[in-house]
């Protein structure tokens, strides 16, 4: 129930013997109640201070009780209206009502009814406002659980990539070190945060298909041969088919697949050359290229990063989207992302 000393009341006619019955009654059923001989002066008191309800006449020298209702219905709109009107001029009342009026009251009124009413405005007007702050609460929930879920989610992706890496000390904070540097070049070349982020999900779980490749392959100290070379370029389709029921937004699942393309062509899995590779595959490609030469592999030690840059720049145009490569060498110091595995044996420079 309304308290109703809480309750601003706010009667408006040009009668003062109206106005003065109806406050007083009002004020003795414990509501607090104003009065104001025209609409205009209604709508000042409306302007400077906080009014639950309007019981308005309808017929006024000046702005009619319905101009008013159209005015209160755009300051105020939580403003609970009820017209008072003559018996001959219901219609008009019916009418109020169609553009946001509670309900109205004929005249000469009974007093029980006019409290009845008010009663049920304002009754009505707190079972919508706690309605709205209901839905409200609800959808703030609702965003911090998903915020939630996605954390969780994340850290899921993020535990299975490291789980994999863990294993072989030459790429371990791989997907890492690649996610920071791709998501880095994607918000210098201006991309969306949203864009960003569905680089951040593909850059974590890239890898993930080298699961499928034999170990024996994955870290074997000598050069590939063609045909366990032919293995390690199932890892990328591998990858997606892994991740699909887990990740729905197709543009994750297209930069995972297509990490291995090269810039002209001739890469893998499919050969895609120019910008029918994904962007986030372009940009992970510099990416996964630059953290792998300057970390030490089974074959060789790590490569320094200004000879590193020296073959992304070699590459620039064939293996590598040119705009991408000209991105990473813009980048200064402070812009190359934290690295934190750097103390790991795989980043010794060689
Ligand atoms: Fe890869």
């Amino acid at each position: 129930m309304n308290d109703k000393k809480n309750n601003n009341i706010l009667v408006v006619d040009d009668e003062a013997t109206i106005r003065e019955i109806l406050q007083r009654t009002l004020e003795s059923e414990g509501y607090q109640c104003g009065t104001a001989a025209d609409a205009s002066e209604a709508i000042t008191i409306i302007d400077s201070s906080e009014v639950d309800l309007v019981l308005s006449d309808i017929m006024m020298p000046g702005k009619s009780g319905v101009e008013l209702l159209r005015d209160i219905r755009k300051k105020s709109p939580d403003t609970a209206v009820i017209m008072v009107t003559a018996v001959a001029d219901t219609q008009t009342a019916i009418n109020a009502m169609k553009q946001g009026a509670s309900d109205y009251v004929t005249k000469p009124f009974n007093l029980v009814e006019v409290m009845l009413s008010v009663d049920r405005a304002l009754e009505k007007k707190s079972l919508i406002l706690a309605n709205r702050e209901y839905r409200l609460k609800l959808e703030e929930k609702v965003q911090q659980q998903t915020e939630e879920i996605r954390l969780t989610f994340l850290g899921a992706v993020k535990a299975l990539a490291e789980a994999l890496e863990a294993k072989d000390p030459y790429t371990n904070g791989h997907s890492i070190r690649v996610t920071e540097l791709a998501v880095t070049l994607a918000r210098e070349s201006g991309l969306s945060t949203d864009e960003q982020e569905q680089i951040r999900l593909a850059g974590l779980v890239h890898d993930i298909g080298k699961i499928g490749v034999p170990e024996e392959i994955l870290h074997k100290p000598d050069r590939l041969t063609e045909q366990e070379f032919d293995f390690i370029k199932e890892h990328p389709g591998i990858g997606e088919r892994i991740l699909r029921p887990i990740i729905s937004d197709p543009v994750v699942l297209a930069i995972v697949r297509h990490h291995h393309e090269q810039f002209a062509g001739g890469g893998y899995p499919e050969g895609l050359a120019g910008e029918d590779i994904p962007m986030g595959s372009r940009l992970m490609g510099v990416a996964d290229a630059y953290d792998a030469m300057t970390s030490s592999r089974p074959y060789r030690n790590a490569m320094h990063p200004d000879k590193a840059k020296s073959q992304l720049l070699a590459n620039r145009g064939s293996q590598f989207d040119p705009e991408v490569v000209d991105l990473f060498m813009s980048l200064d110091d402070k812009k190359m992302p934290f690295c934190p595995i750097s103390a790991a044996p795989g980043r010794k420079p060689g």
